[in-house]
């Protein structure tokens, strides 16, 4: 048995398959093609590279392993939005042929990089990545955002940032947490956390040009469908997406609890100077944020 081993799966062949026997139950992550319960061949990262693979098949949960992370997605290039500043605008798969756009934001401060939301990139997104500093800290802002996380905390080694209990994701372990009044990776930076939500969530406010507030789900600013593919363009439009500023809408169903409103979170949320605002879906939006915020306060709660 591997059992709890960090473990790789070498390439294997249809014949390799056949001669496959179900030899032990192992924890170790498949490549993407993988399925639970099939066979293939593994063996300890930590030993020899001469040492024996071992026939074994696919039960368990993720373990650290350069295989093991989800596969980049398509995405843009990385674009400086303001100083310091920057945006991916990429994607993520939600079911087979459903994909919408998913954002990740990049703040540099010195040659030190915080990932807002990370996004995996491409090979060439990620050398583009590099040539901006090295990646210290990774920031969970929204508990539904969590997919690239250990791939960022593992490859770079970075500190893992989050709320408490923001665990939809279970790796990486939390080791910086984030509270109100707590420290943050970004110097003049702003937390903000939803207090009424029954799931972590909160945003940052940095500092720049009169104020970007970074958020993860709660609020989203679309002007097209990028990345949207057609089955996902309809699912969104049905729970009630279109293009402008907006709460997001399932998001906002499911953080509710029964018989409460999360309303109050928002007014406190507009108490906060900022003029930009880019979510972990949609696009920047440059200027009169704040107003537009207001406005789908009052759509997603009433006057
Ligand atoms: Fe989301």
């Amino acid at each position: 048995m591997v059992g709890g081993a960090a473990v790789a799966f070498k390439a294997k062949t249809e014949s390799e398959l056949a001669k496959a026997r179900d030899v032990s139950l192992i924890r170790c992550i498949p490549e993407p093609s993988y399925r639970v319960g099939k066979p293939g061949w593994v063996k300890d990262c930590n030993a020899d590279e001469n040492a024996e693979w071992t026939e074994a098949r696919y039960y368990g949960a993720p373990m650290p392993n350069v295989d093991q992370y989800p596969e980049p997605l398509p995405h843009e290039a990385i674009e400086e939005i303001f100083p310091d500043v920057f945006l991916v605008h990429g994607s993520v798969r939600m079911l087979p042929g459903t994909r919408m756009n998913r954002n990740m934001v990049v703040l540099r401060q010195g040659d030190s990089l915080t990932l807002v939301s990370p996004v995996r990139l491409s090979a060439e997104g990620e050398a583009a990545l590099d040539a901006l500093g090295r990646v210290q800290h990774v920031m969970r802002i929204g508990v539904f955002h969590g997919l690239d996380d250990p791939y960022y905390v593992e490859h770079y080694g970075a500190e893992f940032w989050s709320q408490a209990g923001s665990d939809y994701y279970k790796a990486p372990q939390l080791n910086r947490v984030l509270v109100e009044g707590g420290p943050l990776p970004i110097e003049g930076a702003e937390f903000f956390a939803f207090r009424g939500t029954r799931f972590p969530e909160c945003a940052l406010r940095i500092p720049c040009d009169g104020g970007l507030l970074i958020t993860c789900d709660s609020l989203q600013y679309h002007t097209d469908w990028s990345y949207c593919t057609l089955p996902a363009r309809a699912i969104l439009k049905l729970v009630g997406f279109s293009p402008r500023m907006l709460v997001g809408p399932p998001w906002r169903k499911y953080m509710t609890p029964r018989g409460a409103s999360i309303r109050p979170d928002f007014e406190r949320l507009l108490t906060l100077d900022f003029q930009h605002l880019v979510g972990a879906h949609g696009r920047l939006c440059h200027g009169g944020a704040w107003e537009k915020v207001s406005t789908a306060v009052v759509d997603a709660f009433g006057e």
